[in-house]
């Protein structure tokens, strides 16, 4: 059921999906915006077994979790399955979601439409920090795997995390 504010009125609650895989400062962003439109953000890290990662659910969470402590109506969880059953559940009517560009846009739309379409839930497009416009997990990764530098592009403990799994990777793969 939808909680009500002292107020009376309804508490707005929105949810940033993703992989985050592993979270990056494009991603903060766009949830600290998120966070400042509604009464509860629920950050939500699908749980996909079918695409590999280099951190586990866990571990991202942990990660997500320390990156948005200073937000006090920010929670971490995650889900498998459909986007808009995990909303049902936690009477969430609202999905954010950051458009970098215009090659985000068309799956973002079929999607947004898709999920509108099961359930009514409304998909909120922010349009990211053009800092972070070409940021995404997987070519941070790709770019740190080869000794890039990418410092200010993550939070430097999660930058960390990622300098040593790459490293263990590599370590095995020897
Ligand atoms: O960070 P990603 O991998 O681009 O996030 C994609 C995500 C998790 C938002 C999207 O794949 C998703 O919502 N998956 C859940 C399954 C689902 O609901 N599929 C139907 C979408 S219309």
């Amino acid at each position: 059921m939808a909680g009500k504010k002292a107020n009376g009125s309804l508490v707005r609650r929105a949810v940033c999906p993703g992989s985050f895989d592993p979270v990056t400062n494009g991603h903060l962003d766009i949830i600290s915006r998120a966070a400042s439109l509604f009464d509860e953000v629920t950050v939500a890290v699908l749980i996909n077994k079918k695409k590999s990662s280099l951190f586990t659910v866990a571990e991202r969470i942990d990660m997500l979790r320390d990156a948005t402590a200073t937000f006090d109506n920010v929670v971490v969880d995650s889900f498998h399955g459909l986007l808009v059953d995990f909303c049902q559940e936690r009477d969430i009517s609202a999905i954010v979601k950051g458009l970098r560009a215009i090659s985000d846009f068309d799956y973002e739309l079929q999607m947004a439409q898709m999920n509108h379409g099961l359930t009514g839930v409304e998909t909120l497009f922010v349009s990211t920090n053009p800092l972070y416009s070409y940021l995404s997990s997987s070519l941070v990764k790709e770019v740190a795997t080869y000794g890039g530098d990418v410092r200010g592009l993550l939070p430097d403990d999660v930058l960390e995390r990622m300098n040593a799994k790459l490293a263990e990777s590599a370590g095995n793969s020897a």
